[in-house]
């Protein structure tokens, strides 16, 4: 149909070119003989024929330079918009939305414009997330030092008993923990989102890694007295060690801090083809359906009033799943309400680059 109509057009396009050239020629050939008729002059027919062209061709191409801004107008105006949209996305206004239908959806400059909106779009939603990145260090930064400022001032009351003064030294402090390890992930975050990052693979046993990593935490475990489960198979290989040890800490500390007071947390580790398959399980309190696809995201917390007492800012997630994709991988989880978490990371063995 498209065609068709392309062939339809193309025809059009001849006939009314054809059209035009006989009509101005026409007109050149009346206006030459009104001429010879006046000044009574009979030149040579070859004579007519030169001088009735060249008078055609400049009948012509007067009335199209005469006519032609005004067939242009479309065209100037098809510009000007592009040009105000480039200015606008320049000066960092990224709420453009051209709507120039030019010459059907198939014309190059039709193409310009649904990349130019494409670009915008993409710049916006940039921008969008750059503020929200903003907004939310703020508030992860702005909470903790509300919270110094108020016990500091508290300390300087020379009637608190030594208890109170421990007491608001204490939340001084953990709360201090917590800005630094803010700027340690955002630094981390910051260092992984640099496309250059290099990965330096090496080959390993996988089971030994995480038997270090879960012995490392025992006094964690241990203080909330929670049965540590490994099931492991002996699995070789090639990745970031120390890459991928965060990623370990990063979910064995999130099955700590939300395992209650003796549950249990188990860390399997098994080889399924070329795939080493790593699970971390919980007896926690799950994460709610709709929140599932969310926890991945830098910030995101699902209960923010609950997590304000356990003291995260809601990157770990998103660092592990930085570095499981930098390696190919996948990490995923599987949770019912009340019923714990089971967090599942698959990485290829041979390494990224197999
Ligand atoms: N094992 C789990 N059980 C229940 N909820 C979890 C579990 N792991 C993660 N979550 C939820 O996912 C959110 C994001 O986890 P993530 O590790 O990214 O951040 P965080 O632990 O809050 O802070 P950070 O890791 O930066 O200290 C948590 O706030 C929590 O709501
Ligand atoms: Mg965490």
């Amino acid at each position: 149909m498209k065609r068709l109509w392309f062939v339809f057009k193309s025809i059009l396009t001849v006939i009314a070119v054809m059209s035009i050239i006989c009509l101005f020629w026409s007109a050149a050939y009346f206006i030459t003989e009104a001429i010879y008729t006046r000044f009574a002059w009979q030149p040579h027919p070859l004579v007519r024929q030169i001088i009735s062209s060249i008078f055609g061709f400049l009948l012509f191409g007067m009335t199209m330079s005469a006519i032609g801004p005004f067939l242009r107008k479309r065209e100037r105006v098809f510009w000007h918009h592009l040009i105000d949209a480039i200015n606008r996305i320049a000066k960092g206004d990224f709420r453009v939305n051209l709507q120039v239908d030019w010459g059907g959806r198939h014309h190059p400059f039709a193409e310009l414009v649904t990349r130019i909106n494409d670009m915008a779009a993409n710049l916006q939603a940039m921008e969008d997330m750059r503020q929200e990145f903003i907004s939310n260090v703020s508030h992860e930064i702005g909470s903790p030092l509300t919270s110094i400022r108020g016990f500091a001032r508290a300390l300087k009351n020379e009637n608190l008993s030594q208890e109170q003064r421990m007491h608001y030294l204490d939340i001084i402090e953990t709360e201090c923990v917590r800005l630094s390890k803010l700027s340690e992930n955002l630094l981390r975050l910051a260092m992984l989102d640099s496309e250059r990052y290099p990965l330096h693979p090496t080959s390993y046993r996988l089971d030994t890694q995480l038997q270090t990593l879960i012995l490392h935490c025992e006094p964690q475990w241990a203080e909330k007295d929670v049965d540590m489960c490994a099931v492991m198979e002996k699995v070789s290989i090639t990745a970031d060690e120390d890459l991928l040890s965060q990623v370990w800490l990063n979910l064995i500390h999130n099955a700590i801090k939300f395992t209650p007071k003796g549950g249990t947390i188990t860390v399997q580790v098994q080889r399924r083809g070329e795939q080493a398959i790593v699970t971390i399980s919980d007896t926690g309190p799950g994460i709610p359906k709709h929140d599932q696809p969310r926890i991945f995201e830098r910030f995101y917390k699902v209960d923010k009033s609950r997590h304000r007492a356990a003291g995260g800012s809601g990157l770990g997630l998103a660092i592990a799943k930085q570095i499981v994709d930098m390696h190919h991988g996948t990490i995923s989880v599987q949770s019912e309400p009340g019923e714990g978490a089971t967090f599942t990371v698959e990485l290829p063995i041979r390494g990224p680059f197999s």
